[in-house]
């Protein structure tokens, strides 16, 4: 892992990054995704970049079997701490972890840092390694829009600096943050939602679905009270349903999850 990516991480974000705001709305849609997209259990599932365990934990609650790898020794103590969950440090791109040996594998983190396209295909041929025939490998990645979309509803994109970086990202999908004073997200990729389908093939597995994660909606002024508010958060949440597998608004959305299978 690069330095800087490992000092942004040592602030020690990740416990509370999806507790409020956007990060709130991406934790209740990946949820709600990730419950219609696993078959019924108990599964035996690995969590590759799973940070402190803020899906690790509900889904060994829900009654699956689940192991956490990622590289940062801090988060893995933390998931480590949650009942019914196993940790250990490791990287996507080598996991320790047997062939065949689970049922489904989450990269919900680790193809974010990973600029170079090698190293992403890498980790996408590790899940595929580790996953049972006829199992499941769904992975999260931050659109090629989102820096812009942010940048610009929290203002960053009134920094001169922010603004170059930013051209760079939308062309090229690289993200250095090279003002280190500011606490701007670290070192990533922003893909194209068509790039997906190839990493995907390169690494053997079968692409079932791409869906959006948080939708057009996360950048709302009032996101907040709509998540405060239980009718409108259940009504927000049914319509990002109607519209999560419509290709045209994956974009605007800042995550999305890619769906792929290894042949049975
Ligand atoms: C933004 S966090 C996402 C955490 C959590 N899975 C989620 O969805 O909220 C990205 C995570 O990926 C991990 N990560 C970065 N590079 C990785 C790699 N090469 N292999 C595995 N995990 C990696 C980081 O340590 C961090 O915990």
């Amino acid at each position: 892992m690069q330095p800087e990516i490992a000092q942004y991480y040592q602030r020690g974000g990740e416990a509370s990054r999806l507790g409020a705001g956007a990060g709130r709305w991406e934790f209740l849609r990946t949820w709600d995704l990730l419950t219609r997209i696993l078959p019924a259990g108990p599964l035996s599932v690995l969590d590759v970049g799973g940070a402190t365990g803020v899906y690790a934990g509900p889904l060994a609650a829900a009654g699956h079997e689940v192991h956490l790898v990622d590289p940062m020794p801090e988060h893995v103590a933390a998931a480590a701490a949650l009942p019914g969950v196993t940790a250990c440090v490791g990287d996507a791109r080598a996991l320790a972890e047997p062939d065949a040996s689970r049922d489904a594998v989450l990269l919900f983190g680790p193809l974010y840092h990973l600029v170079e396209r090698a190293d992403r295909i890498a980790a996408w041929r590790e899940a595929a390694r580790v996953v049972r025939p006829g199992g499941l490998v769904i992975a999260a990645t931050i659109s090629r829009y989102a820096s812009l979309l942010d940048g610009y509803a929290r203002g960053y994109v009134r920094h001169p600096t922010f603004a170059g970086m930013l051209e760079t990202t939308l062309s090229t999908g690289v993200h250095r943050n090279i003002d280190e004073d500011q606490r701007w997200f670290t070192t990533a990729y922003f893909h194209h939602p068509d790039e997906l389908p190839g990493e995907v093939a390169e690494a053997g597995l079968t692409l079932e679905r791409r869906v959006a994660v948080e939708g057009p909606l996360w950048m709302l002024p009032d996101l907040a009270e709509i998540l405060a508010d239980e009718a409108r958060r259940t009504q927000a949440l049914a319509l990002l349903r109607t519209v999560e597998a419509e290709p045209h608004l994956w974009g605007a959305s800042s995550h999305l999850l890619t769906v792929a299978r290894r042949a049975a």
